[in-house]
């Protein structure tokens, strides 16, 4: 009986062991996974704090080599940018070439590479399929104005960022989110009809260049759909908390040089929490970023 009481123990000592060594295993290969998926790789840039060197003309080559976001098979296209536009300094020739602003709007253009998952990058130079369609769930009405749909993660993240909000006074509500093709056909064919192509084209994405079509931006306001929503306290509070829920500001003021887009204080895009901080935290484009830490890979 003894015996048997003794095997007994082993066998569930054992038995714990293994699970212990199991759990581990598990978890290091969790780990080592994440990493993979996970495109970023943060190391600071070379030399972010050299403000004065990014803001200065462009003597020579090395003075665009020493840039913080330098990316070195694009010389070539810098020094031609350059060449055409002689009064720039270092940081715009540097931001507008990584971003393809040396190539016209609409040119050059490549799929959005749907890998990226919630990093997409669609933009006037990345381009989705007529038929791309994220995994959708219906906004919620207390979260949305309109009959809308977002892509699943995105809006579990709207979801906590606009109760987050709520708890402390602040309302906001999605006014569109995610547009299909035929939608946002629709609405870009009508701008253009009203303003002509070359204004539309200042605001409104044509079909199968939005971000609206990835389910992954908002559009957000206030109740009453303030006509200057950059002047509330909504967009106070989104422009200070929305990146602790993975959401950017996609448009900026002072950035449409880069995005090709107006300033839109309303448009936000769900990126993930530490994406969004990096963003935030360097007053990057998501433009910028993806050419720098996803498409170049630095
Ligand atoms: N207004 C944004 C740029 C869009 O049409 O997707
Ligand atoms: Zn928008």
């Amino acid at each position: 009986m003894k015996k048997y009481k003794l095997k007994k123990k082993v066998f569930f000592l054992g038995f714990i062991f293994l699970l212990a060594i199991g759990s581990g295993v598990f978890f290091i290969y969790k780990r080592e996974n994440f990493k993979i998926n996970s495109p970023i790789n943060h190391e600071e840039p070379k030399k972010e704090e050299d403000e004065k060197q990014n803001n200065k003309p462009v003597e020579d080559h090395e003075d665009l080599k020493k840039a913080t976001y330098y990316i070195d098979k694009y010389l070539e296209r810098y020094l031609a940018y350059l060449n055409s536009n002689p009064d720039q300094t270092v940081d715009e020739v540097i931001r507008s070439v990584n971003v393809n602003i040396d190539y016209d709007f609409y040119t050059h253009v490549v799929a959005s590479k749907l890998e990226d998952d919630f990093l997409i990058l669609v933009n006037k130079y990345h381009q989705l399929d007529s038929d791309y369609a994220p995994k959708l769930v219906k906004m919620e009405s207390r979260y949305s104005m309109v009959n809308a749909y977002m892509e699943e993660t995105a809006y579990q993240n709207y979801k906590k960022m606009v109760d987050a909000a709520a708890k402390e006074g602040i309302k906001l509500y999605n006014v569109s989110a995610y547009r299909s093709y035929a939608t946002q056909n629709t609405l870009y064919t009508n701008y253009k009809k009203r303003d002509g192509e070359k204004m539309a084209d200042t605001y409104s994405a044509r079909a199968g260049f939005s971000e609206h079509q990835t389910g992954l931006a908002s559009d957000i306001n206030t109740s009453s759909r303030s006509a200057h929503f950059e002047n509330t306290k909504e967009f106070e509070w989104l422009q200070k908390n929305a990146y602790q829920y993975g959401f950017i500001l996609r448009y900026p003021e002072g950035k449409e040089y880069l995005t090709g887009y107006v300033y839109e204080p309303w448009h936000y895009r769900y990126v993930g929490e530490e994406v969004a901080q990096y963003i935030h935290e360097h007053s990057l484009t998501y433009e910028e970023y993806y050419a720098y830490f996803i498409e170049n890979k630095n």
